[in-house]
């Protein structure tokens, strides 16, 4: 180094602007240990805990007993009056191809498969969730008006995924308790 340069490095405005430097360089150092620990303990949690609310379900006995036999789909009131609606999506349709439920009630949605991965989509909604094999998937919503809404399958599920869909009914609160007393499940399936 020539002594011009030295004299640079000495300068009270290099001492400023070193000293400034180590400061942004431990903060980065900072930020990136937060992200190690957020990420370990991110990692560490998920595998020795996994979600409380996963549930499982043989795909392959969907249909023989349990809570996705045939004559237990469709809307079910429950004791603190949400509603409950139970589907099956399989290659490739819904059942039921036609769901019913009240305005302005909390509303849980849940579907199972027995064959591949299928979409479960309700059109202006957020509901949008996948029914994946092995799994129940539980989804909530409330719909504010009376109104249909078409149900897709969004995930390409094979041949006929493009004919594959169903739809909501959303009906008025009081008609629709009033049919929920003469039938424990309902549809709109005609
Ligand atoms: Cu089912 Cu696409």
């Amino acid at each position: 180094m020539s002594d011009d340069t030295s004299a640079l490095h000495d300068s009270p405005g290099a001492r400023v602007a070193a000293r400034v430097e180590r400061r942004w360089a431990m903060l980065s150092f900072l930020i990136l240990a937060l992200f190690v620990v957020v990420a370990a303990f991110a990692g560490i949690h998920q595998a020795t805990m996994p979600q409380a609310r996963v549930e499982t379900i043989s795909p392959a006995r969907l249909h023989l007993g349990g809570e996705f036999v045939e004559t237990n789909l469709g809307s079910a009131v429950e004791p603190d009056g949400s509603v409950t609606v139970r589907a099956i999506g399989q290659q490739y349709s819904f059942t039921p191809q036609c769901m019913i439920v009240p305005a302005d009630t909390p509303i849980t949605f849940r579907a199972a498969s027995p064959d591949v991965i299928h979409g479960f989509l309700i059109e202006g909604t957020n509901v949008n969730t996948m029914l994946v094999p092995g799994y129940v998937s539980v989804i909530a919503a409330r719909f504010d008006s009376p109104g249909e809404h078409l149900m897709p399958c969004h995930e390409f599920c094979g041949v006929g995924h493009e004919g594959m869909w169903a739809k909501v009914k959303v009906i008025d609160k009081a008609e629709f308790l009033k049919m929920a007393d003469l039938k424990p499940r309902l549809s709109c399936v005609e």
